[in-house]
This record gives structure tokens, C-alpha cells and sequence, in this order.
């Protein structure tokens, strides 16, 4: 399915990324700057941390516990914050649109 990233300077990057995949795995893969991924998904870094628009957050499984408070410590949280190593990508988010953060750090 295609995802589409937006760096923070506005530089989109258009992705395909294999269904079952995670949004950050196909970051990774595609050399899409700032998912960091240093713990390699392990939900255990934050800094694979996106912002996710409405429309598209509620599409999303709800956040577990470890992905909520992780990002308590990720730079500039907000109400669309998630941790792209926690999100599988399925055929019902082809077309979806997600920022990156100005710094992981
Ligand atoms: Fe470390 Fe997502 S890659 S929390």
C-alpha cells in the first residue's frame, strides 16, 4: 500500500510498503530521513515517532500501553502522535499521509 511522508520541512516521500510490513520498516527500507528506528521496532526508542492525521488516527489499532507512555518521552508529542513500528500497514491505510516530527532527538 502507498504511504506518503512529510518531512517537517515539507518534503513528501511517496512509499510503497508492503501490506503486514510496519509503516517504519518501510521507512527504513526507503531511506525516508528521520525514523531513526534505533531499537529496531522493539517499541523501546520512540524514535521512529510520527504524527498521524484525524481522519487517518482513527483507522489505526489503539495504542498499547508501552507505545502510550513511550511517547510521553518523544519531542513534541500530540494528539496524533504514534510510533510507526507499532503500525502494520493494511489495505484500508493505502493512501494514508503521515508527518514526521522536526528532530527525533
Ligand atoms: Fe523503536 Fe519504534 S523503532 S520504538
Amino acid at each position: 500500500s502507498k504511504i506518503t511522508f512529510i518531512e517537517h520541512n515539507g518534503t513528501r516521500h511517496e512509499v510503497e510498503i508492503a501490506d503486514g510490513h510496519s509503516i517504519m520498516e518501510g521507512a527504513v527500507a526507503n531511506m525516508v530521513p528521520g525514523i531513526d528506528a534505533d531499537c529496531g521496532g522493539a517499541c523501546a526508542c520512540a524514535t521512529c515517532h510520527i504524527h498521524v492525521d484525524p481522519e487517518w488516527l482513527e483507522r489505526l489499532p489503539a495504542k498499547s500501553d508501552m507505545e502510550t507512555s513511550l511517547l510521553e518521552f518523544a519531542p513534541s508529542p500530540t494528539e496524533g502522535s504514534r510510533l510507526a513500528c507499532q503500525i502494520k500497514v493494511s489495505p484500508c491505510l493505502a493512501g494514508m499521509t503521515v508527518h514526521l516530527p522536526e528532530a527525533q532527538h
